[in-house]
């Protein structure tokens, strides 16, 4: 069923592990999510022949489906999102698919799931592994972690294990967080427990790791003393979408910036770590949000977009979006001003701008470093040779690139600017994977190093929470027009520093 291995490019050295077989049971199996992104991930699993032959998917949710009308629909998300697929592969992936029925309230649906799952563990010749995806609304993951318990799904003995891997959002301030931590850690271990933040596994993100620790030539410069700062963008074009009865209810803040920036910020600014286990990662990860200043709100831009042009199509205003309050005050874009209190950030502003609407869709960090000390270049000054930076573009034209001054060839002394740089496609000649193909693999491999451990999310909340009280208590974003790269207090919050946001 797997495709060849691409051939190894000189110097490559993979740690790649097959998973153990096991059972993949998805609440909320008649979803958006599980369609659009869960099962494609998995089809690609199969297809880079990294799963093992023997699994199964189960599929649970309320919507009454045989087994075959839910392969009908797996069927139909693959032809259309892998059109150049064998169809051998895509009839023996959807053949391993099946359909429960049931709620997620009542211990009796959960009892039958029991059953099920014994006779497709007997079916599969597998014994007892089980890994709980739960594409549902939050407001199930607590109660159905509970009747997972209850009906002895979450027991692990010898060689079975039961994973819950969680979707976001992961509560909506501090407490609603804290308290649904302490309802799924009744029902199972934080071992057995991965929250999931997408952006740790996109490829461009973990690289950040792999370019900090795999090479000799960053670290010594990775500090105050030779960077002045850190830009970190995540612009998007799209605006809500048919999401808008979700984030009306959240904004950006919560949606965004309280988990995926602030990853992408720890992957930049955490120590490193003794070793590549996951909770020596977690550790460095949550040390440094640990070293995060708590941010005064009114120091935090908030804004709103208006309606607009992006690529030349009018698109309506954020307050006109369907499910959305014609009065809404929540933010579609959020800029801020982070310091990270310890010996190597000291004095080193991280700017984080994030919006919906936006001109164009690109994430972005961007690691400013200092002037040269003195210019021997006599006339031009030091302000005429321009600081280095260095750009990890997370996406969507992955890869990495360093400007660098450069003499100009001819007679004359004259420095330009020049940019070296690499993509995931000129390189590898493929675009990375999707994140989720990622989570799926390493919750099977029970390897957590890519999840949101229960103290990291704290942290991320208690930064936050401050802020999304203040902001639902009073006050109004500013407007941008859809299509413009932000509200004016974006712009005034980096240029009273002294400095200006990076072209993109
Ligand atoms: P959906 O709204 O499509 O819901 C998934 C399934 O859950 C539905 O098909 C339905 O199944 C069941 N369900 C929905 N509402 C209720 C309810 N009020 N009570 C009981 N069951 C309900 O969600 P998505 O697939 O969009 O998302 C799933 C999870 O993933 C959510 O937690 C979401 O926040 C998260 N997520 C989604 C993203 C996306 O792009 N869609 C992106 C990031 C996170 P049935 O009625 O058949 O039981
Ligand atoms: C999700 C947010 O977590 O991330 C969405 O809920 C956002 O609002 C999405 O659009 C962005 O993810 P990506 O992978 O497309 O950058």
């Amino acid at each position: 069923m797997a495709n060849p291995t691409p051939p190894p490019l000189r110097g490559e050295f993979c740690v790649e592990t097959v998973p153990q077989s096991c059972g993949l049971v998805i609440f909320g199996a008649s979803g958006d999510l599980v369609h659009r992104k869960l099962l494609p991930s998995l089809f690609s699993l199969c297809e880079k022949g990294l799963l093992q032959r023997t699994f199964y998917v189960l599929g649970y949710a309320r919507t009454e489906m045989s087994d075959d009308d839910f392969r009908a629909t797996v069927r139909a998300d693959l032809t259309q999102r892998f059109p150049a697929a064998d169809p051998a592969h895509v009839d023996s992936f959807v053949a391993c698919c099946h359909y429960h029925v049931g709620g997620y309230d009542q211990p009796a649906d959960f009892a039958a799931l029991a059953r099920r799952l014994q006779q497709l563990d007997a079916q599969y010749s597998l014994s007892g592994r089980h890994l709980f995806y739960l594409a549902v609304p939050p407001t199930l993951f607590g109660a159905i972690a509970n009747l997972l318990r209850q009906a002895g799904l979450t027991a692990e003995t010898g060689d079975t294990w039961a994973r819950l891997l969680v979707e976001k959002p992961f509560g909506r301030d501090l407490a609603s967080a804290m308290a649904l931590d302490r309802e799924l850690r009744q029902a199972l271990a934080e071992s057995q427990i991965y929250r999931i933040d997408h952006y740790l596994a996109k490829e461009t993100v973990q690289n950040i790791l792999v370019l900090r620790f795999g090479n000799a030539v960053f670290e010594p410069l990775w500090n105050r003393r030779f960077i002045d700062h850190v830009q970190i963008t995540v612009a998007e074009s799209l605006g809500v979408e048919e999401r808008g009865g979700y984030f009306d209810h959240a904004g950006l803040l919560r949606d965004m910036v309280q988990n995926h920036l602030l990853q992408l910020l720890a992957m930049v600014a955490m120590e490193p770590p003794v070793s590549f286990e996951a909770d020596r990662v977690r550790d460095e990860r949550v040390r440094l949000l640990r070293a995060v200043r708590p941010l005064p709100p009114a120091e935090v831009v908030r804004g709103q977009y208006t309606a607009g042009t992006i690529a030349g199509h009018p698109v309506r205003a954020y307050r006109e979006e369907d499910k959305i309050a014609p009065d809404s005050r929540r933010e579609t874009f959020v800029a801020a001003r982070l310091w990270v209190d310890n010996w190597r950030w000291q004095g080193v502003p991280f700017y984080l701008r994030v919006g919906k609407r936006l001109p164009r869709r690109v994430s972005e960090i961007g690691i400013v470093f200092r002037p040269v000390p003195h210019s021997i270049f006599a006339p031009l000054s030091q302000e005429d040779l321009h600081p280095n930076v260095l750009r990890l573009n997370v996406q969507p034209d992955e890869g990495v690139a360093l400007t660098i001054q450069a003499k100009h060839p001819g007679p004359r002394l004259c420095l330009s600017r020049l940019t070296m740089d690499f993509t995931y496609q000129e390189v590898f000649g493929q675009e990375p994977p999707e994140a989720y193909e990622r989570l799926l693999l390493d919750c099977m491999l029970g390897d957590q190093t890519l999840f949101v451990r229960h103290d990291d999310m704290e942290i991320a909340w208690s930064l936050f929470t401050p802020i999304v009280e203040a902001w639902e208590a009073e006050g109004e974003p500013e407007e941008y027009a859809a299509g413009t790269w932000g509200p004016a207090g974006a712009d005034k919050l980096i240029e009273e520093d002294g400095r200006e946001w990076l072209p993109l």
